[in-house]
């Protein structure tokens, strides 16, 4: 059938005054098959002067491209996370500073209120996510209807979703009762996920422990047993590695969601369908994987070396923002070493520095904030298929934080795509196809 498509340019001419910024926004234009070089200039113009558009609010003179992935696309102001110069900050602070100095419990605080809270403002948010911590049991009884073999960030999506069923506060659109189910979700998201692997195991919940961090707490729920210092110490580090990052792909979703003045659970439910994919947070179970299946450091040479080979990509390393090395990282590289000395077991880490060697050296690619979580969570004795959902233990910080901003400053996200398909065609009866 001859079918009749529409040229970028006739697009574009088509299209006056296409969209807008405003003070939040800037525009989103997928032409998704533009090549990468195609420039369009902060003042709206493109290079071949085709496009009607009015790109104001660009801070200085830049330039933005449009491009697959929309990578390099500003799509929304926010104060609450910076990636600069490969530096990234949690409210203009460091993560390096907050990786060696700060608990979780601060970090979302700082996330959610924009300040460091100070001690009785941090003995108030942990009062309030002592309160919250249960579940409710209709959630605990629909999770042991869940078929045995659920995945675990399926399993999270649904009851984080059922959730919201059960909170009479769920479509209150007021700042304070959005707040508020921000610290509910934080606060039921780890008893969740500890309550979902133990009933699978066929073992009840453990219920949450009052006065202690979200970290001890997780691993309590999950093990039934008083967790060790240094593990605690571990994983709150991670928690608040993980906090934000950004407009990664699950806080994005989470923005697309609520701008539409949808509740705050969607928000956080469309997000954890995000951070779902391995090519985003199930990288971490990813990277675990591999190394299983690469066994033990003697084979990782000709494991990395054949996947390469093969144009297989490595979980674990390479990133859309840093092209010079994920700043978390490192600290996540530290935490596998010591870990392992303190279990007497360092195969997991040196696989994973063998590992980091070849592919650094061979494709330039660093190792990303997964990369060294799995031998972390593995030297802790966490089931594989938690790695991720301990992810969304730590973002739902991020994603609350980010839907609050969102509220705040509201227009919906609606971007435009490039029309790249027929035009003009015709129904065509079903005898006659
Ligand atoms: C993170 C990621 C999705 C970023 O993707 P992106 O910005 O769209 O980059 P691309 O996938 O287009 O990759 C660009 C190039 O680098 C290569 N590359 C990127 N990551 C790679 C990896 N982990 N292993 C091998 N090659 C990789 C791609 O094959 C591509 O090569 P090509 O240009 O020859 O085709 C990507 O690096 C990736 O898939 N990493 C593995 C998954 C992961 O660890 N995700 C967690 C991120 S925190």
């Amino acid at each position: 059938m001859q079918q009749e498509h529409l040229t970028r340019k006739d697009k574009i001419r088509n299209e006056k005054n296409i969209n807008e910024a405003d003070k939040a926004f800037l525009c989103l234009y997928l032409f998704t098959s533009l090549p990468k070089s195609f420039m369009i200039k902060s003042d709206g113009t493109n290079n071949e002067s085709l496009f009607n558009v009015n790109y104001t609010h660009v801070k200085g003179e830049r330039t933005m491209t449009a491009t697959k992935g929309l990578e390099g696309i500003v799509a929304a102001a926010s104060s609450i996370s910076s990636i600069i110069d490969g530096v990234l900050t949690y409210r203009g602070i460091d993560i390096d500073d907050l990786a060696a100095n700060a608990t979780f419990e601060e970090v979302a605080y700082l996330l959610w209120y924009g300040k460091l809270p100070n001690r009785s403002e941090l003995d108030g948010l942990q009062k309030q996510l002592d309160q919250f911590a249960a579940v409710p049991q209709g959630v605990l009884d629909q999770i042991k209807l869940y078929p045995k073999d659920t995945n675990s960030m399926a399993a999270l999506r649904t009851a984080v979703s059922s959730l919201a069923l059960y909170d009479a506060s769920a479509n209150d659109m007021s700042l304070e009762a959005n707040q508020l189910k921000a610290i509910k979700l934080q606060a039921q998201l780890p008893t969740v996920i500890a309550a979902y692997a133990r009933i699978r195991e066929g073992k009840e919940p453990v219920a949450p422990k009052q006065g202690v961090s979200i970290a001890y707490n997780f691993l309590y729920m999950l093990t039934g047993n008083e967790p060790a210092e240094v593990a605690v110490k571990a994983l709150d580090q991670a928690l608040v590695l993980h906090a934000d990052h950004e407009l990664n792909a699950s806080t994005f979703a989470a923005r697309v969601t609520v701008a539409t003045l949808s509740d705050i659970y969607s928000g956080v439910t469309s997000a954890i369908g995000a951070l779902k994919g391995p090519l985003h947070g199930g990288a971490n179970e990813a990277v675990m994987v591999m190394l299983e299946e690469i066994g033990s450091a003697a084979n990782v040479e000709s494991f990395i070396n054949n996947a390469l080979a093969n144009k297989h990509k490595i979980m674990g390393f390479g990133h859309r923002v840093y092209k010079n090395g994920d700043p978390r990282a490192k600290h996540l590289q530290k935490m596998s070493r010591e870990l392992g000395k303190l279990t007497g077991n360092m195969e997991l880490y040196e696989m994973s520095v063998k590992i980091e060697e070849l592919v650094t050296g061979q494709k330039g690619l660093k190792p990303n904030v997964d990369f060294y979580s799995a031998s972390v969570y593995t030297t802790l004795e966490i089931p594989r298929d938690l790695f991720t959902p301990i992810f969304a233990i730590s973002r739902v910080s991020g994603w609350s934080a980010h839907i609050l901003e969102q509220y705040q400053d509201n227009r919906l996200i609606r971007p435009r795509a490039d029309y790249v398909g027929p035009v003009n065609a015709k129904y065509i009866p079903i005898e006659q196809r």
